[in-house]
């Protein structure tokens, strides 16, 4: 498509994993092991298709109540694919950044994401987030308590707060909003993801499971995006015109 709007920011649920596996009578780190697969095949389409901000959602606060099992296979996955892609990563123009409370890993895990975040530092090609740990409530609480602090330290007045204040303490801190969020595996719901930084974001639900989720389908996604009319609360006379 010729008339092909690209979203300069796209936040993925990467849901499916599990289901993939079972209907295959897999055990569901293999559903995992192969969503892996996909998230590598949708970082490099989408930064050849000129995507600028791609934040991808890998385990949500909520996911530490899954079986123990799962949540110690998810970090060992998260280890090695970190270890194997960030060289890649870097070569290719992707600066890294973990947007959550990264600190409740372990030790190892905690050191190679920030090492991971120093190395791509410089890149400007693709800005890469990926949210682990990660609860939307828990970033607009942790942005309050810095703007309480700031209050109470003087160096902010009640008056001065305002959205633009709140964003600057987001894990999203200096990024325009998600123009287009998709979730795969067929939920339609956002379970706790970027609730703040979605007001306006268009919204895209997919139900290929996201270890089928290929370019092909991501292509769909901003099809569907191109057609839309973003119109802010405006009338469509007034964006149109
Ligand atoms: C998404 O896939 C991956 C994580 C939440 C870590 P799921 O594991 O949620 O897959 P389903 O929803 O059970 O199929
Ligand atoms: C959302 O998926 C979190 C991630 C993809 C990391 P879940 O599978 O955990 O969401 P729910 O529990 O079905 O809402
Ligand atoms: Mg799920």
């Amino acid at each position: 498509m010729s008339d092909e709007i690209i979203p300069n920011h796209v936040a993925i649920i990467m849901d499916g994993n599990g289901r993939w596996a079972k209907q295959r009578k897999l055990p569901r780190t293999a559903g995992h092991r192969e969503g892996v697969k996909s998230t590598q095949e949708v970082i490099k389409a989408s930064g050849e298709a000129g995507v600028k901000y791609l934040t991808l959602f890998a385990f949500s606060s909520e996911n530490w109540n899954r079986p123990k099992t799962e949540v110690s296979a998810l970090m060992d996955l998260f280890m090695r694919s970190l270890e194997n892609e960030v060289q890649n990563l870097a070569e290719n123009g992707v600066r890294l950044k973990f947007l959550g409370e990264t600190s409740a890993f372990s030790k190892k895990l905690f050191k190679q994401i920030q090492k991971s975040e120093e190395i791509t530092s410089k890149n400007e090609k693709l800005f890469l987030n990926i949210a682990v740990n990660y609860g939307g409530k828990w970033d607009i609480l942790e942005a309050i308590k810095k703007l309480i602090n700031a209050v109470q330290n003087g160096e902010l007045s009640l008056v001065d707060i305002n959205d633009e204040a709140l964003e600057s303490k987001l894990a999203t801190q200096d990024m325009p909003a998600p123009d287009l969020f998709i979730r795969t595996g067929g939920e339609q719901r956002i379970s706790n993801f970027l609730l703040w930084q979605l007001a306006y974001t268009e919204l895209y639900f997919s139900e290929v499971l996201w270890p089928d989720f290929s370019p092909k389908e991501l292509k769909k996604a901003f099809d569907s995006y191109s057609s839309r009319q973003r119109r802010f609360g405006r009338t469509q006379e007034q964006v149109t015109e």
